[in-house]
């Protein structure tokens, strides 16, 4: 079953990018609406009515949430405060059943302060850097370290980390920041054919799964093939449960700063997301641009 469906045909990849352009307009919306006062409940039914108008459903329960941080919350109850982080990762299902998964990141407000457009030009550049490096034959645990360095490396020049980059990566300590994998498989499912076996889709005999936290949650490790379609999906957060209880032990405190991390907490997380396509060549990003640069996501929201 996995070797039938995970090499997706044009007819496929137009039906993903038919959802793409849905949850585009939701996602603008979200931005455009997420105003301080507002509750985040507020934006998501806003989101959810322009899927409606089209009879669609949403291909997973959405996260659009100021605690960002918080993986998969599904809650929305927070009211949005100027200045605030809010995490929107949110995607509708097209009507001949293939699934979306966005996820955006802006500040309520309009406008990044200076520590929040450092660290997210810091996801961008692990995002961008991890789909230029998309083609067949090259393995996705391999892409997922390469943005672990890229964190890594930006993070160490705002004194998150010390130590050599790629030391950092291979112990797993860089995992504080970015604790989940960088992407999965997508097509009828979100997780396309998790249910049959998450191993079975995103790994094989040639690469396992790494007993690390963090990259143990890596759902998709395998060499990539022309045709597949999946998410890349980088972020940076700032737990502090997480960070207390590593520090407790003294975790990696050889090469992690937990005085720097101590004064992250209530910043949340940031995390952007798109589906690819792997090409014969390399990659495309599929569906219309959605806004993602500092630059495009200010202009949008003073609109
Ligand atoms: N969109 C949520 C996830 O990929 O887990
Ligand atoms: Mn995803």
């Amino acid at each position: 079953m996995v070797a039938l469906r995970e090499i997706k045909s044009a007819e496929e990849v137009a039906e993903m990018e038919a959802a793409l352009a849905v949850t585009g307009a939701m996602h603008v919306a979200a931005m455009q609406s997420s105003r301080p006062g507002v509750v985040e409940h507020q934006v998501v039914g806003i989101m959810e009515g322009i899927m409606r108008r089209h009879d669609w459903q949403l291909a997973y329960p959405s996260i659009f949430s100021r605690r960002g941080e918080v993986l998969h919350n599904h809650a929305h109850d927070n009211v949005l405060q100027k200045g605030d982080l809010v995490l929107n990762d949110t995607g509708c299902t097209s009507g001949g059943g293939y699934a979306s998964d966005i996820t955006r990141t802006f500040p309520v407000g309009g406008r990044f302060n200076q520590q929040q457009r450092k660290l997210y030009n810091i996801v961008l550049d692990m995002q961008l850097q991890a789909i230029a490096a998309i083609k067949p034959g090259v393995r996705y645990l391999d892409v997922h370290k390469l943005a672990a360095q890229v964190m890594v490396q930006g993070m160490s020049e705002l004194g998150f980390f010390h130590g050599p980059v790629e030391e950092i990566v291979e112990s797993g300590a860089y995992a504080i920041a970015f604790p989940h994998g960088l992407g999965h498989q997508i097509g009828m499912d979100v997780h396309d054919m998790e249910g049959l076996g998450e191993d079975l889709v995103g790994y094989d005999d040639s690469v396992q799964r790494s007993p690390l936290f963090g990259l143990g949650y890596l759902r998709l490790g395998k060499a990539l093939k022309a045709g597949m379609v999946l998410t890349v999906e980088p972020g940076i957060y700032f737990i502090p449960a997480l960070i207390a209880a590593w520090q407790a032990e003294g975790r990696h405190s050889q090469y992690i700063n937990y005085a720097r991390f101590a004064e992250m907490t209530g910043f949340g997380g940031i995390r952007i997301e798109d589906n690819v396509l792997v090409t014969e060549s390399g990659s495309r990003v599929l569906g219309e641009p959605i806004p993602k640069t500092v630059e495009e996501l200010e202009a949008i929201m003073q609109q």
